[in-house]
């Protein structure tokens, strides 16, 4: 008896061993895959260990160089075919279907997910969070945010004059996230996120309670709405998903996703119970906001003018002297809240479905934006004529000017959003845009497979000699019309917010806060790199971003 039974555990471990190889070999995926080129095949793992060393982002940039467009390369055991030239780009763009996200969460917090614009797996879902973002981002819209972004960029460049003077470095990145977490905060919930003194409480607090350091006591001196919110962006952005355990699994198995994610919600590690309790507080916040909000209007007073205007004045110091706190009118959920009780697919819109747009709107607009400013700084700091051209322009609208109006920003700032777009070519924040299709398609000479995710790979793209002259060279010229370097560039080639049904939908916003960012900041100051820092290190978490920060000194100018 005692045999059989040792023998029976011989043959379970002999076929779990016999399972993991034959499955880590993936030998039908590979089979249908067998006729693209790429770098090659490796077992269980795939290429993950260069994707965590280089990064995802530099990593598809090296291969696209040697393999060309497609190629396909193993995240586990995920195959993903990846493209970099313009006319597949487009292909693969032209399509509605984004690449499946794993979801982690299951309850409440999952359908944060569900209903998520980015992530959902619902097209009535997309398209219906998208009908109710599009009027946000309209001209008269963006133009009515002017003053918000203006008042975050004043409240950045003031914050500067104590380092300006006391010859400091500074990390700019830091700084422009906190300037950026304001204006999409602010703009998103209605609740005036004021980060760069916040910030500075913050730590403070932090630095009192540093003695009892364990888990989450950073949310023991949280108070307000808008300091909830702040720490819980902040964790979910530091939450290293790929390096995670459990998200390695979802990697590694991407069929076993159920069970991974009962997994990790049964026994979630240290990061993941940090992560889940900052989308909790997201949710938490968010919800209270928008039920205040329904009950006033529900009571005839929403909209009221003690809720605060676009000016920067606070509904939060309301909440902080428990007064009720709601959205502000012109705000991001202000103009989601109409869509609530229709129906999307079998869903009817709710109050957890604006919260998760909400949501996304920070997630979405709040670091891609601060690391393209920062990029923008660092190239114009290793660049003296250009920074001079730059310093030109603005003087030339005006140094002690207020900043121009919605309107006047093309004419009056053409060369500052050159800067901008040629810095979000050599460095794109949102370097990969990814599709799935469900039928076959032809890529250049090569038949791929349909359910196969597929990924632009825009940093290669930016970055192909094939497609750019001198594509290392920093020429804001390339994005003034009429300039030699403008007609050298290729049609399709630059794609920083992606492309067709899914395109960013915040991209003239990000373009317009860039600008007059850019301007208020230079009108004042300019910037040089601490030593070190030449190449810039990046590194891909959720967005691709100076792995280290942007250290400058900052000086006034005369
Ligand atoms: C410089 C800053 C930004 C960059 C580089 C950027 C880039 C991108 C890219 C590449 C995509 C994917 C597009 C595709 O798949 O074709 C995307 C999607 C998206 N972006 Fe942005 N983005 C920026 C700022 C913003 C801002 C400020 C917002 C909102 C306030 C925003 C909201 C979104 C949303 C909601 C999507 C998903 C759209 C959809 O799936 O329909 N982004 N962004």
């Amino acid at each position: 008896m005692m045999e059989l039974g040792f023998f029976s555990l011989l043959y379970a471990l002999w076929a779990a061993l016999v399972a993991l190889v034959v499955y880590g070999l993936h030998p039908i995926k590979r089979w249908r895959y067998r006729h693209l080129p790429g770098p090659p095949f490796r077992w269980l793992l795939g290429h993950l260990p260069e994707i965590v060393k280089e990064g995802q982002d530099s990593v598809q940039e090296r291969w696209a160089e040697q393999y060309g467009s497609p190629f396909l390369m193993w995240v586990g055991a995920l195959p993903v075919v990846v493209v970099s030239v313009p006319d597949q780009a487009r292909k693969v763009l032209g399509r509605p279907t984004r690449q499946k996200f794993a979801w982690l969460h299951t309850g409440e917090e999952g359908k944060l997910d569900s209903y998520s614009i980015v992530f959902s797996r619902s097209l009535d879902l997309w398209k219906a969070a998208r009908g109710a973002w599009q009027p946000f981002f309209s001209a008269d819209s963006l133009a009515a945010l002017v003053p918000t972004m203006k008042a975050s960029a004043a409240r950045l460049a003031a914050h500067l004059q104590p380092a300006a003077a006391a010859g400091k470095p500074v990390d700019i990145w830091r700084e422009l996230g906190l300037m950026t977490m304001d204006v999409v905060g602010t703009t998103a919930f209605g609740v005036d996120f004021n980060t760069l003194e916040r910030a500075a409480q913050q730590k403070e607090a932090e630095a009192g309670e540093a003695t009892g350091a364990a888990e989450g006591t950073s949310e023991r001196h949280v108070r307000t709405p808008a300091d909830r919110l702040i720490w819980a962006v902040r964790t979910i952005f530091e939450f290293r998903a790929l390096t995670s355990p459990i998200v390695a699994l979802f990697v590694l198995c991407p069929e076993g996703e159920q069970a991974w994610r009962w997994l990790a919600n049964a026994l979630p590690t240290p990061g993941l119970r940090t992560e889940l309790k900052a989308r909790g507080e997201l949710r938490a916040v968010g919800t209270e906001l928008i039920e205040q909000q329904l009950a006033l209007t529900a009571g005839g007073k929403g909209g009221s003018a003690a809720q605060g205007g676009n000016d920067g004045s606070s509904c939060v110091s309301a909440a902080a002297h428990a007064r009720p706190a709601a959205i502000k009118p012109g705000s991001f959920l202000s103009l989601v809240l109409p869509s609530l009780s229709r129906q999307a697919g079998g869903d009817t819109l709710g109050p957890l479905w604006a919260v998760s747009q909400g949501i996304n709107f920070i997630l979405a607009g709040y670091e891609t934006t601060a690391n393209a400013i920062a990029y923008a700084v660092y190239l114009l700091a290793g660049n003296p004529d250009k920074e001079a051209k730059l310093l030109a322009e603005i003087d030339g609208w005006g140094r002690h000017k207020t900043l121009p109006s919605a309107a006047d920003l093309p004419s009056a700032l053409p060369y500052t959003a050159a800067v901008v777009r040629e810095a979000l070519r050599m460095y794109p924040p949102a370097a990969i845009a990814a599709r799935e299709m469900a039928d076959d398609v032809t890529l250049g000479d090569r038949a791929v497979p349909g359910g196969v995710p597929l990924q632009v790979s825009i940093t290669a793209m930016h970055r192909s000699p094939r497609l750019w002259r001198d594509p290392q060279a920093f020429l804001p010229e390339r994005f003034m019309p009429g300039t030699r370097e403008a007609a050298e560039v290729t049609p399709g080639a630059y794609l920083p917010f992606g492309d067709g049904p899914r395109k960013c939908i915040g991209w003239r916003f990000a373009l317009q806060e860039a600008a007059l960012s850019l301007a208020a900041l230079y009108q004042q100051y300019t910037f040089r790199l601490t030593p070190g820092q030449v190449p810039l290190k990046t590194k891909m978490v959720l967005t691709s971003g100076p792995a280290d920060g942007v250290h400058v000194t900052v000086h006034r100018r005369e």
